[in-house]
């Protein structure tokens, strides 16, 4: 059975705006580390699972290992999206006739408003991740704090725009108490485009729930 189901993506992010190579060379080590962790998991599970059952001796270690498949998971697929979602002479806004821009303004009063609570979210004190999602089922645009990895992603919904806001993402270039110019940083560097492919094609989209 294949086990190594996972290999490190490539991102050419070389020239961001505000964000060094530096900070990025050390950022894709970790990224490369949750990758390794995540194939690690599951092929442990996979040995305990080879006899067919997980004996009562097994489940202390099962247990604790399946407890972290969330956290590994996430912390590889999160700075995929994150990675994905910059790029050299990024920035700026989504186009107005965009059907992300669409849903964001059906979402919010108005884009900056989305803006404000995106970047708000990302100032929220504690590890994580600023993310906007959108609701498959409506169309809907929220933007959500994800403690950790894994903690307040709501099943289902579509990462939109996914801001990595643990201090290794901006420590080697701000003062911890500078993350809102790491923010600004990273609004900067928005591939908008990446983003847009992210929208899925909900043929029902803005019908209520
Ligand atoms: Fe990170």
């Amino acid at each position: 059975m294949e086990t190594k189901i996972y290999k490190p993506k490539t991102f050419n992010l070389s020239g961001l705006n505000g964000i060094s190579d530096k900070t990025l060379e050390m950022h894709f080590k970790l990224y490369e580390g949750y990758v390794k962790g995540t194939n690690d998991l599951t092929e442990r599970i996979a040995e305990i699972l080879s006899d067919g059952r997980v004996d009562q001796e097994e489940m202390p270690a099962y247990s604790e290992l399946t407890r972290r498949l969330g956290f590994e998971y996430n912390g590889m697929v999160l700075h995929e999206y994150y990675f994905g979602n910059m790029k050299k002479d990024g920035g700026g806004e989504p186009q107005r006739s965009s059907e992300l821009r669409g849903s964001v303004e059906r979402s919010f009063p108005s884009f900056d408003i989305w803006k404000t609570d995106f970047t708000s979210v990302g100032k929220m004190r504690g590890v994580g991740w600023s993310i906007a999602f959108l609701d498959p089922t409506t169309g809907r645009v929220s933007n959500h704090w994800i403690e950790l990895h894994q903690t307040g992603a709501v099943a289902g919904f579509v990462p939109l725009v996914v801001m990595d806001v643990w201090e290794h993402a901006y420590l080697l270039d701000y003062k911890p108490a500078d993350r809102p110019k790491y923010i600004e940083a990273f609004l900067s560097n928005i591939d908008w485009d990446a983003v847009e492919r992210r929208m899925p094609n909900v043929p029902a989209m803005a019908t209520a729930r």
